[in-house]
């Protein structure tokens, strides 16, 4: 019976001696999930490293300034990506872009920069505690985005998992603002103008908040519960907030971004506006 056990003990020892001794480097070397349906691909670095090559960013999103990475061409991860109607990015802080195959396919020239083991990027932010993390080891860069039309919510970065979905509408059908049989043509015209509001949000916001509990992100809190903010903020300032948050109130840790006009024009905000105050009315606790 002693000596069963000992050896027992033995086996695990060596077993655990055995994990113990398998190089760092290549325990821990990151690995990106991409999925279309059934078919799951898990890119390790060295994979993708093995097909990349070099370019040069000029306004890098997270950075804010020239970076030159090594990267992948998106369609080399995901072939015929213009047929998909949207690709999820999930990154590891909670951060999550919806972002249309014909965006990725499209005049922007979309890339995953990979951080290297031996050449690691700095943090993204290094005054904010929440932001310390650089924007590896997968990120999602632009080649040209003005071309594309694309927003800072699009570059995901610390890129875990990539999949193929319908779209986030699709996927939480209480997130769509609805129209009862009896509505008014007034009333219908401000259901046409939330939807177009629907969908700045889908782009800019959804990446970080939930709403009436639809959507992927967990960053920042869902716009309509317990409460939407249409209902206890003033107007002039929930505007300035989406604007310039700093603007509202301040402190280290925010991590929410302005839009300038730019970026959300005055009507795609009014619509925005709509598109929340018509969601406080649809108030759906589940
Ligand atoms: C990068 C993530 C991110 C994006 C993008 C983002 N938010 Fe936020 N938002 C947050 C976080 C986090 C908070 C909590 C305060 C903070 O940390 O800045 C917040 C707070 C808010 C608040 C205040 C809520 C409250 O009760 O205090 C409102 C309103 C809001 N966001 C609306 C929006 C809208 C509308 C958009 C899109 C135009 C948007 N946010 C885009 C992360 C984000």
């Amino acid at each position: 019976m002693h000596i069963r056990i000992s050896s027992c003990i033995g086996v695990v020892l060596v077993w655990v001696l055995s994990n113990l001794l398998v190089p760092v480097s290549a325990a821990q070397e990151p690995v990106l999930e991409v999925r279309n349906g059934e078919h799951l691909k898990l890119w390790t670095r060295s994979a993708l490293l093995a097909e990349a090559v070099e370019i040069q960013i000029d306004k890098d999103s997270a950075y804010k300034r020239r970076m030159t990475y090594r990267a992948v061409p998106y369609a080399k991860l995901m072939p015929q990506v213009e047929q998909h109607v949207s690709v999820q990015f999930v990154a590891s802080d909670g951060f999550v872009a919806n972002i249309s195959g014909k965006d990725l396919a499209g005049k922007g020239q979309a890339y995953v920069a990979i951080e290297t083991a031996e050449q690691s990027w700095p943090a993204v932010n290094p005054d904010n505690p929440h932001k310390s993390a650089s924007a590896g080891p997968f990120y999602l860069v632009w080649l040209t985005p003005e071309a594309g039309n694309i927003s800072n919510e699009q570059w995901p970065y610390q890129v875990a998992k990539i999949s193929v979905t319908l779209t986030l509408s699709e996927r939480y059908p209480q997130i769509v603002p609805k129209l009862t049989p009896s509505a008014t043509t007034a009333q219908m015209s401000q259901a046409k103008l939330a939807v177009k509001g629907m969908q700045v949000y889908t782009k800019h916001c959804a990446v970080c908040h939930t709403i009436n509990g639809g959507g992927d992100a967990s960053i920042g809190p869902d716009l309509n519960l317990p409460f939407n903010p249409t209902e206890y903020f003033q107007e002039a300032y929930l505007r300035k907030l989406i604007r310039d948050p700093a603007s509202v109130r301040r402190w280290k840790l925010a991590v929410m971004p302005g839009f300038d006009r730019q970026i959300i024009s005055e009507d795609d905000l009014q619509n925005l506006l709509v598109y929340l105050t018509l969601m406080a009315k649809q108030r759906d606790p589940k």
